[in-house]
């Protein structure tokens, strides 16, 4: 059979069951047959016995700080509760108590810091580079105020480039943004905010016109009309996309756009490290590092604002329980970790995002992401002997624990030389079903790659698991895109509330524009209508370190971190 001569055995014998399959497979569909989607009570038994978040060992209580009680991830935890990094103890000579530990910055202290002198000042300061932050200094600075964008990488580096499949939006007319509300709080198994997904849904028909005034190239037919796909979860065909590199194009776009404003500068390889308050409880600005000093201790850098926004994205790259990850190099929760030690509560971190979809095989690509638009254009999931096992467009919690189930209890996956186990993503079939050049032309990024890599796409199923990919919650929000501490703004993956317990395909998208552009105007007026801060300091951590020190948490435990550091095995040591 062609085009499977990559794959080794066993893989390439599987490979041959899914094509003897496909032309009863493709039969049925066009007799309009289709696997038949979970009942509730089977889709609930199946999340709780398959999927990893819901087992007992997955989280625990956080023990300090605004969430104290709460379930999250133990990776999530640990990072929650540590203390600052040594670069910021020692910069701010945070002082001390009670000797409890030889050689750590932090074995005792009476105060924690003396007021930060600023580097740099700007009104609004916003943190984090990619599409939620770009979107949200353009309106600040659309708005009137002096910007400063900071990023712990290149501008533009970020979750935002890596989303394939699209952004949803309910602008058909079978649809409307009603359906699309109902849609997302079942999706999030209802326990979204309700004045989130409002919001979200009503502006995205705006937010849409908006893109394509800038020039953003969506997919459509020759009339002009808008193309639409399914995603997953979901009761209307919504999902607008370039391709299968959207969150790219969108980049593109902001990233132009915000870089002619005179009044927006960005500074690159600066990640925060500490949030700055003041006297009156109020953000003032954030403490930076520079990554590419050289030298063995970073230099720190403070900035003095008058409003922050975070938007530092979400967490894939913890690896929680060594998952594979489809997330950017950067995606760290270093957003999470600043505003709780200042704070500010989370909300809604028990259950993590796992892409049902993430690359197996070849072993270089493990974790990365085969776009769910793939299954939205008919591509099936099957096991080892080519029968499909699942519907492939249920939700996408409910579609990764019934993967790892057929691997697991069912023993119908496939092992890979390297030991992982994984089920088919029979992408051949689109071509077949939609006629050829189809996947040529909507996938056209994976395409390419995969091409480049000896592999055909329209010749070979790929090998698929579920990877790390979303992080549901985060700070908790409200509409104007404000938390709990004045001055302090927030918008996309960092924050929590708008999906619930599980997020819908293409939802990521239009939030990072809905909620940027809405805390980025929010943060320009309070920043119009108020003073500097007065005493930008650190005094918000000596609470927070008390408690860390109450709680016995080791003290080479420090967060932000920044970057992932990985061992032999591709996840973190
Ligand atoms: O499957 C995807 O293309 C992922 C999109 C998303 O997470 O929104």
């Amino acid at each position: 059979m062609e085009g499977l001569k990559h794959f080794p055995e066993p893989l390439r014998e599987s490979a041959r069951l899914v094509a003897k399959s496909r032309d009863s497979r493709l039969a049925a569909l066009r007799r309009g047959e289709s696997y038949p989607p979970l009942s509730l009570s089977d889709r609930r038994a199946w999340l709780e016995e398959f999927h990893p978040d819901y087992r007992a060992d997955s989280c625990r209580p956080l023990t300090i700080g605004p969430n104290k009680g709460d379930l999250v991830p133990c990776e999530l935890a640990d990072l929650l509760e540590s203390w600052p990094r040594h670069a910021v103890a020692r910069h701010f000579a945070l002082s001390r108590r009670s000797p409890v530990g030889a050689d750590s910055p932090y074995h005792a202290f009476t105060q924690a810091a003396k007021p930060a002198k600023a580097d740099l000042v700007t009104d609004v300061l916003v943190i984090g580079g990619g599409g939620a932050g770009t979107t949200a200094a353009i309106a600040a600075a659309e708005a009137g105020a002096n910007v400063l964008i900071v990023t712990k990488l290149r501008h533009g580096d970020s979750n935002t480039i890596m989303a394939e499949g699209g952004m949803q939006v309910a602008d058909q007319e079978a649809d409307s943004p009603v359906q699309h509300y109902l849609d997302t709080m079942g999706g999030g198994h209802f326990i979204n905010d309700p004045d989130l997904v409002e919001t979200l849904v009503s502006e995205g028909p705006r937010v849409l016109r908006w893109l394509e005034e800038m020039g953003v190239l969506f997919d459509k037919y020759p009339t002009g009309r808008m193309k639409v796909r399914h995603g997953g979860g979901t009761s209307r065909r919504r999902l607008h996309a370039s391709g299968d590199v959207t969150g790219l194009e969108l980049m593109r776009v902001l990233r132009d756009h915000a870089e002619s404003y005179p009044n927006i500068k960005v500074l690159n390889f600066h990640p925060a490290v500490e949030l700055l308050t003041d006297d009156h409880g109020r953000a003032a600005g954030a403490v930076l590092e520079h990554l590419v000093t050289g030298e063995r201790l970073p230099t720190i850098q403070v900035v003095h604002a008058r409003a922050v926004i975070l938007a530092t994205g979400g967490f894939g790259r913890l690896h929680f329980k060594k998952f594979p990850t489809s997330n950017h190099y950067g995606a760290m929760a270093d957003g999470l970790a600043l505003a709780y030690r200042a704070g500010v509560p989370l909300r809604d971190l028990r259950y993590c995002q796992y892409h049902p979809t993430g690359i197996v095989y070849p072993d270089r690509k493990i974790g990365l992401l085969l776009t769910e638009k793939f299954r939205g254009w008919g591509a099936q999931l099957l096991n080892y002997h080519g029968e499909e096992f699942v519907f492939g467009l249920e939700p996408r919690d409910v579609t990764s624990a019934a993967i790892i189930r057929e691997c697991t209890e069912m023993g119908n996956g496939v092992t890979t030389p390297s030991g992982r186990a994984g089920v088919w993503l029979d992408i051949p079939l689109i071509d077949l079903l939609h006629g050829r050049g189809t996947i040529e032309r909507e996938f056209p990024g994976r395409f390419r790659e995969f091409m480049g890599k000896g592999i055909d796409l329209r010749l070979a199923p790929v090998l698929t698991f579920p990877t790390l990919h979303y992080q549901n919650g985060g700070i908790a929000i409200q509409s104007d895109g404000g938390t709990d501490m004045p001055g302090l703004y927030a918008a996309g993956e960092v924050t929590g509330g708008v999906h619930g317990d599980n997020r819908l395909m293409g939802n990521a998208l239009l939030e990072i524009l809905v909620f940027g552009l809405r805390a980025g105007g929010s943060a320009a007026r309070f920043a119009q209508s108020t003073g500097p801060g007065s005493n930008p300091g650190v005094l918000h951590l000596e609470g927070f370190m008390e408690a860390l020190q109450g709680s016995g948490v080791a003290h080479h435990r420090t967060s932000p971190r920044l970057l992932p550091s990985y061992g032999k095995s591709g996840l973190p040591a």
